[in-house]
């Protein structure tokens, strides 16, 4: 069965959904999702939203930031457009229902965090995500042209390089696998938006929730766009220690309020690597952590705000405080134990700032896109700004493109008829396992060409098993993301290896100097 929509969105996080809800005023918008609508990264975002508006604030200092954290990789127009636009999609977000914690004399809270010279990150308590998704879910349940299609995992792009057609490569939809029916469906779209978000799951230790592995990087590669710094991959310093809570994120936003990074020896470490100390950009952060815990042969180092107000603390982090209070640890009253763990994807599909990629009626907004914003390491709370700053061009972009076109054509069907039943699935959990601890133990906070190489032959390996379990059988929902892991893992080692310097949140012991020119590292499907 073949669906049809002016818009096909892939992904319902906040890129995802500002695009729709935009996008819903000029034509019908289908959004597939592969969990319950909520699920994403969104949801789990914690800080904020950085955009100026506090009294001592300006756009250059926003833009600075931004470019001192990027490590002379970002595109400074893309920064501009970004930062200046910024402030007033927050008040449209502010105006669709989304509550941000208010401060005094009815300004709004700015937090500050890592990176930031000024405060200047709106926040919901400690549940910023939360809080934007269930305020744009509501819109967009309340809109009439708009369908969302949940346990819907995006398969892969139908472009008409794919079906052989003639002229310049357009995007025409996608294949979804229903996950309760076990179906394949064609979903078209005279325009496909891709906000399938980011690529933590990728390695063992991650702040990211399932869904995160890297789809919509990995369909955009297959379907020939071009990908770029995958190498930079964020490692967000301070998770939870303690297995039982999945590596839960312990805010950067714990530190803008004064918390304290301490060594094995109970000493403040900090201070000895970056002038910023606690609230350096967050690359810096996690490598001190790391040669921290290699020097003392620590397992953790400890994150303190004993020293803070204990109502204080348990108002601005009520989630953070309760969650882990379940584990057994009063922030109040102990320093926590915490680790690094991987957490945004600075790369991504290759877009300019109104989300148009090598594709036509193909766009990108949000974790899944790669704008330049972020260059080599990402500005916190940068995120969520630059996905719905993105998303609101593309929706104009989109608009301008579904107005000139007629009608959505009809796309072949799914090919199954000579797959069978997978025999071993097994396999398919083993490998997934083994791709995310390589990850983490070949291609992590610090590298060395002799590791990435290791790293690229096991996966070259894996991907053989992969992709003839992937020919050969029914397609799963756990074997359709298996395959896109490993392609993104690969993509992550490729990029890290053409890079011949340490630069941002690329750092590798074979080549610890900064380049003079400063270049993005990109690959395309030969
Ligand atoms: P997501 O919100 O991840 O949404 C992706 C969507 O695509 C999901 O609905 C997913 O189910 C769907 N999807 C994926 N693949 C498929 C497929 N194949 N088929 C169908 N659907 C698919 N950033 C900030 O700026 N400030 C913060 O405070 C902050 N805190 C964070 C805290 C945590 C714990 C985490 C994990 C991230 C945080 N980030 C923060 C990063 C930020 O949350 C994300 O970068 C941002 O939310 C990404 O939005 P998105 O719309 O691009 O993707
Ligand atoms: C955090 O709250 O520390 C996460 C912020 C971000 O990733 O931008």
């Amino acid at each position: 069965m073949q669906r049809n929509f002016d818009f096909l969105v892939i992904g319902s996080g906040i890129a995802g959904l500002w695009f729709a809800l935009k996008a819903a005023e000029s034509g019908t918008v289908g959004i597939i999702t592969k969990k319950t609508r909520a699920e994403s990264n969104t949801n789990y975002a914690q800080g904020g939203i950085a955009a100026v508006m506090g009294k001592d604030d300006s756009f250059e200092m926003h833009r600075r930031d931004t470019l001192e954290a990027g490590a002379g990789l970002c595109r400074d127009d893309v920064v501009q457009a970004i930062v200046t636009e910024g402030p007033a999609l927050v008040r449209e977000l502010i105006e669709a229902g989304v509550k941000f914690s208010a401060g005094m004399a009815g300004e709004y809270d700015l937090g500050r965090e890592g990176g930031h010279t000024r405060r200047r990150v709106l926040h919901a308590g400690d549940i910023t995500g939360r809080e934007i998704e269930r305020a744009l879910l509501a819109a967009v349940a309340a809109h009439k042209n708009i369908s969302v299609f949940e346990d819907m995992l995006a398969i892969d792009l139908i472009t008409t390089q794919k079906l052989h057609q003639p002229g310049p490569n357009r995007c025409l939809g996608c294949y979804a696998l229903d996950e309760k029916r076990a179906v394949v469906e064609v979903f078209a779209g005279k325009v496909t938006h891709l906000a399938t978000g980011g690529s933590g799951k990728v390695y063992l230790y991650t702040t990211n929730p399932d869904i995160a592995s890297g789809d919509g990087v990995a369909m955009a590669y297959r379907a020939g766009c071009r990908v770029a710094n995958m190498e930079f991959v964020q490692f967000h310093p301070t998770c939870l220690y303690e297995p039982r809570a999945k590596t839960f994120l312990i805010s950067e936003a714990v530190r803008g309020e004064g918390a304290i990074l301490r060594g094995k020896d109970g000493a403040p470490f900090m201070p000895r690597y970056h002038a910023m100390a606690d609230l350096a950009p967050r690359d810096i952060v996690a490598r001190a952590i790391d040669a921290e815990m290699k020097k003392t042969g620590a397992e953790f180092v400890t994150l303190d705000i004993t020293h803070k107000d204990a109502e204080f603390v348990k108002k601005r982090f009520p989630n953070i405080h309760a969650k882990c209070l379940e584990f057994g640890y009063d922030m109040t009253k102990q320093p926590l134990p915490v680790v690094p763990a991987a957490h945004y994807q600075c790369g991504g599909v290759v877009t300019n700032v109104s989300g148009e990629t090598d594709i036509e009626c193909l766009l990108a907004a949000g974790e899944v896109a790669c704008t330049g914003l972020h260059g080599a390491n990402r500005l916190a709370s940068n995120s969520l700004l630059e996905a719905v700053v993105v998303a609101e061009r593309a929706a104009k972009r989109a608009k301008a493109e579904v107005s000139g076109q007629k009608s959505v054509v009809s796309l072949p069907a799914w090919r199954s008829e000579k797959a069978g039943d997978p025999d071993e699935l097994v396999v398919v959990t083993h490998n997934w396992d083994e791709i995310r601890r390589l990850m983490w133990d070949y291609v992590g906070i610090v590298r060395t060409d002799k590791r990435l190489l290791r790293a690229r032959a096991r996966i070259q390996n894996l991907q053989r098993e992969i992709n003839q379990f992937y020919w050969d059988y029914k397609v799963t929902p756990d074997l359709i993301e298996l395959r896109n892991l490993a392609l993104v893992a690969e993509l992550i080692v490729e990029c890290a290896l053409q890079r011949k310097e340490s630069r941002g949140l690329h750092y590798t012991l074979d080549y610890p100097a900064l380049l003079p020119a400063a270049q993005d590292s990109v690959l395309r499907k030969s």
